[in-house]
């Protein structure tokens, strides 16, 4: 798929097929997702691939109980390594940790449209909730849930809201 094409066709799909995501193809997945830049390329994110009933159940819970976290085949929790971005960069590490999940979450879901899944970014949730559910260490931060699953819906593409001043060229 051209990159252009898939940028603008990406959608956020929350309706999926009761049909589950190939072991390979989630793992080519996470390889998508660390094709992302990093700072200072340390790669400080962590992934959880969830596919366990009763663990989805208990994130889609701690994510104010939204369903389609619940009904997707698979979800990949994205972390923020928090810790081993501070090591190198003190106070910065947490937003550069953080930036860098970002950005390997933007991969990722780019990576599922190209093929053929539906993927939708939910960054609703009670962090302790997870953090617990997921055993996380101090240091380790939840950043996005990304529910994933062969698309059952096809959304239109929602208009993006322009507001004066958004972006400035300074030539
Ligand atoms: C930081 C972030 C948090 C989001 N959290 C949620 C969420 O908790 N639940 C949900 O259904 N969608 C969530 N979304 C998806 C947005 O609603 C969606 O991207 C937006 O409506 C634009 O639609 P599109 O992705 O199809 O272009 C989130 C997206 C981002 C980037």
């Amino acid at each position: 798929m051209n990159l252009i094409d898939a940028l603008r066709s990406r959608r956020s799909i929350r309706r999926y097929q009761p049909r589950p995501i190939p072991k390979d193809l989630a793992a080519s997945l996470i390889d998508a997702a660390q094709t992302a830049p990093s700072a200072g390329n340390l790669s400080a994110r962590r992934y959880i691939l969830v596919s366990n009933e009763s663990m989805k159940r208990i994130l889609a819970m701690a994510a104010y109980s939204q369903e389609h976290i619940e009904s997707a085949p698979l979800l990949i929790v994205i972390c923020a390594d928090v810790a081993a971005s501070s090591i190198r960069y003190g106070s910065r590490g947490s937003l550069y940790a953080i930036q860098d999940a970002d950005a390997a979450a933007m991969c990722l879901l780019l990576a599922a449209h190209d093929a053929g899944l539906g993927g939708c970014w939910n960054g609703a949730f009670d962090d302790d909730l997870v953090r617990e559910a997921l055993a996380l260490e101090d240091g380790v931060l939840p950043v996005a849930i990304l529910s994933l699953g062969w698309p059952a819906e096809s959304p239109a593409r929602p208009e993006r809201p322009r507001r004066a001043g958004d972006v400035r060229w300074i030539d």
